[in-house]
């Protein structure tokens, strides 16, 4: 498996046990004011690295170029600052606003990278050659 196929499943799964955990903690407590950061969790971590790193497992030959890893820590980033930020957000922390904007728009860059990773060519355009043709 490409490795960053393999980096986006070993985060997804890390995003996946906090998600339940934060998950299981308003359960048991009754408690359902975090339920933003419980969702975003799950559904931009887990879920959505699980599908980049399918995506990229079924297409070595774009996991393998440069914009794939710089995809990965950008939109990873932006997701790992998001998840305690709205977290302590919610729990009344307003000062985490600006932080919780900024790693948003750091996600929704990386979204878009992806986007663009998805709708390039498999192959890389062939460039034609110089030497003249006999
Ligand atoms: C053991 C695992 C999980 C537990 C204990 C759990 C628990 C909860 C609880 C207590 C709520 C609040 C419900 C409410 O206030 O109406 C909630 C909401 C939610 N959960 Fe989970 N959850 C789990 C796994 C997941 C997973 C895997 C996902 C997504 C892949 C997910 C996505 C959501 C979403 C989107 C909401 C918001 C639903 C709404 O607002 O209607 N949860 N969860």
């Amino acid at each position: 498996m490409p490795r960053v196929a393999e980096l986006y499943f070993k985060t997804a799964i890390v995003f996946f046990i906090i998600g339940i955990a934060i998950g299981l903690n308003m359960a048991i407590s009754h408690d359902h004011t975090v339920i933003g950061a419980h969702a975003h969790c799950n559904l931009l971590g887990w879920v959505s690295m699980a599908i980049f790193g399918g995506y990229h497992a079924l297409n070595p030959k774009k996991a393998e170029r440069r914009i794939a890893m710089v995809q990965y820590y950008i939109y990873t980033a932006g997701l790992t600052v998001l998840v305690p930020a709205l977290y302590m957000m919610l729990r009344g922390n307003a000062a985490m606003e600006p932080v919780v904007a900024v790693s948003s728009l750091i996600i929704f860059a990386g979204a878009l990278l992806f986007a663009f990773i998805i709708f390039s060519p498999k192959e890389p355009a062939i460039t034609p050659s110089a030497a003249p043709l006999r």
